[in-house]
């Protein structure tokens, strides 16, 4: 199997070096990432999630464990800006994330921080403007755009550095529908016609349904991974841990509480659609008898 790209063991993190004099905000996280993935972490406010990906590209270095980014060591310091051109990070705040005034400049900025060729960075920027869908974009104002645009701009930024992995951080949060959906189309496609590993924060229980692993978790530890589909089924788990699941495996659960026996399985409005369509040719025909 090719190596992780983010690989976690036993990662344990507090926010102060003094043993006792902080809480164990990580402890004992162990996770492999593979690249191409599409990972999205759910869990409630303070379950650890920000603090773990600012271990993906060594933002935060852990108290006792490891983690390894495409096999470097996190803590190897000569080894950051290696480390840093291979994960990018997009922050839920779009506004914090602008440093130019003008779109393609701010594009510009990672790999000119890299120390990347003038011309290289042209060519950079055009293609990352072109895969969020911002080109028409380029000479214009970040501040004048809209939130999902804005966030669309920060992750054209990450990819102008040309990251293998992205991670998100509730980039969506401060988002309204119409952005929501800008932004996590882009992701998706990125994923799926450029390979790049997707790491996805989340509190919508829609978008971690549409990941192709589901990572939860609670209190500083990783208590579900699998296919969101078979996480999902779970609802009684989940909502004791104050989450709740997609409203089309909601509504299947009611049903089967009343004694209906429908499966758990559906994510999407049309999956549940289909199952109910199931259900209701089986009463019509029975009736028909
Ligand atoms: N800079 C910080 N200093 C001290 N404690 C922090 C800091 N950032 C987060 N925490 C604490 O760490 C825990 C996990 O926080 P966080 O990783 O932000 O969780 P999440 O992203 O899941 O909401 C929380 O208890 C939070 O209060
Ligand atoms: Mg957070």
């Amino acid at each position: 199997m090719s190596q992780s790209i983010i690989q976690t063991e036993k990662l344990i993190f507090r926010y102060s070096a003094e043993e006792g004099a902080a809480p164990t905000v990580l402890d004992g996280v162990s996770l492999s990432i593979h690249p191409g993935q599409f990972v999205a972490v759910l869990g409630h406010n303070g379950s650890g999630k920000s603090t773990l990906a600012k271990h993906f590209n060594a933002i935060l270095l852990p108290s006792g464990g490891k983690v390894y980014v495409d096999g470097i060591d996190t803590c190897d310091e000569d080894r950051l800006l290696d480390i840093r051109r291979q994960v990018g990070m997009v922050f839920q705040n779009p506004d914090n994330q602008i440093v130019a005034s003008v779109v393609e400049e701010d594009v510009a900025f990672g790999p000119e921080n890299l120390g990347v060729p003038s011309q290289e960075i042209r060519e950079r920027v055009d293609a990352a403007l072109a895969a969020v869908g911002m080109t028409e974009y380029a000479r214009h104002a970040p501040h004048l755009l809209s939130g999902g645009q804005k966030q669309r701009v920060a992750i054209a930024g990450v990819l102008a550095m040309r990251p293998r992995c992205i991670v998100l951080d509730e980039p969506t949060a401060m988002l309204d529908p119409v952005g929501r959906k800008e932004v996590l189309d882009t992701v998706k496609r990125l994923n799926r016609e450029q390979g790049i590993t997707v790491v996805l924060i989340t509190h919508h229980m829609d978008e971690a349904a549409q990941a192709d692993r589901l990572v939860v978790m609670h209190d500083g530890h990783i208590v579900a991974d699998d296919k969101p589909a078979l996480v999902f089924q779970n609802v009684d788990g989940l909502r004791t841990l104050g989450l709740e699941v997609p409203e089309p495996v909601a509504l299947l659960y009611e049903l089967r509480q009343n004694g209906v026996d429908v499966p758990l399985t559906a994510l999407t409005v049309d999956e549940c659609a289909g199952v109910l369509k199931k259900l209701l040719r089986g009463v019509i025909s029975q009736e028909q008898i």
